[in-house]
């Protein structure tokens, strides 16, 4: 019989269902909340009302999409943890309720892991062992993947998380939320020409606290002569502030490989769709000789096709969980 998993991602500002069969995923609805970005980044009460308003229509459009009927659900996957408490529990409430209904075992799935595996959906895949780099709007972190399910952090970020460096830089240039993406379109237009001190950090972990408070400073002392300054120099800001983000992502992840001797690097995460990240990837894979993966730009961002392949291994290894399951906002 096939295995269908039916997937359940609500950590954050997306609702998201997919359907996954045998590994494969059908139906990968998200609904993103575009109304935080007036209110100038995710505010939590916001988010886990939208949730709860827009799970059923999500998962409904999912099982449309699929054309798997709901009976022929052997599984539900849901993200458990990290995120918002009040976000992630709409998703367990409703998969919990599901499963219930359904009579059918349920799937903890955390995040970042998903994040990750993200990169097995589609061909080409990594080979064992490889490393990850996981830049997302909450954490930044390098795993030594040696299996779907075995998963070791070597580094993470000590303050802040580069999607964070992106969205805050982003906000003191006046830029909306979130600003990533918006860097990444202006700093096309621009040149690097700002430089900012890379951060000395220890073994393969991350720092981007000092990055965004020299940027500050250097905006308050430009602004003190010129008022228009960041107007009239924004694609250049952009390019420079994405560069030595970008900059120190890479030092860390080139110092990893070789300590490690990989040369299978994947990316994952929103910010794994940043263009000047996967070209100084590419720089670098032809530099090192490394193989390079990312997922599709619609399995970075946060989505439950994800979740569900990352359940769909843990059901190939017999791992479910009960009704006794809850959200937690840490790992
Ligand atoms: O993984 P994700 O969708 O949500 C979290 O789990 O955090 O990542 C969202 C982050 C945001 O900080 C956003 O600004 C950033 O990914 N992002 C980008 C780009 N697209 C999304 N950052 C830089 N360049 C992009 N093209
Ligand atoms: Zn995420």
């Amino acid at each position: 019989m096939a295995i269908n998993i039916l997937a359940i991602e609500s950590s954050c500002d997306d609702t998201s269902a997919a359907i996954i069969c045998d590994g494969k995923v059908l139906a990968n609805v998200v609904s993103s909340q575009l109304q935080h970005a007036a209110l100038g980044g995710v505010v939590p009460e916001v988010a886990s009302r939208a949730h709860i308003e827009r799970i059923v229509p999500v998962v409904d459009l999912a099982f449309q999409k699929s054309g798997i009927p709901v009976d022929e659900v052997t599984a539900v996957a849901l993200t458990t943890a990290p995120g918002l408490l009040g976000s992630l529990h709409v998703g367990v409430s409703f998969a919990k309720a599901f499963a219930l209904a359904k009579n059918i075992p349920l799937i903890k799935v955390n995040h970042m892991d998903a994040h990750i595996i993200a990169n097995l959906i589609d061909e080409p895949r990594p080979v064992f062992p490889f490393l990850c780099l996981t830049v997302s709007g909450g954490h930044t972190q390098i795993s030594l993947v040696r299996s779907p399910l075995d998963i070791e952090i070597i580094g993470r970020t000590i303050d802040d998380a580069a999607g964070e460096a992106f969205d805050k830089g982003g906000k003191m240039l006046g830029l909306a939320y979130p600003s990533g993406p918006i860097i990444d379109r202006l700093a096309k237009e621009g040149k690097s020409k700002y430089k900012f001190p890379l951060p000395q950090v220890n073994g393969f972990d991350f720092s981007f606290s000092g990055i965004k408070t020299a940027f500050l400073y250097f905006l308050r002392d430009q602004l003190a002569d010129d008022s228009q300054f960041i107007e009239n120099n924004i694609n250049d800001l952009a390019a420079s502030l994405q560069e030595t983000i970008i900059e120190a992502l890479i030092v860390q992840l080139v110092k990893a490989a070789s300590h490690y001797s990989i040369r299978e690097i994947a990316l994952a995460g929103g910010v794994a769709a940043n263009s000047r990240l996967r070209a100084k990837l590419s720089e670098a894979a032809g530099k090192y000789d490394w193989n390079t993966y990312y997922p599709a730009m619609q399995y970075c961002t946060d989505n439950a096709g994800m979740i569900g392949m990352q359940g769909y291994y843990q059901f190939l290894a017999g791992r479910f969980a009960d009704q006794s399951i809850e959200a937690s906002a840490q790992v």
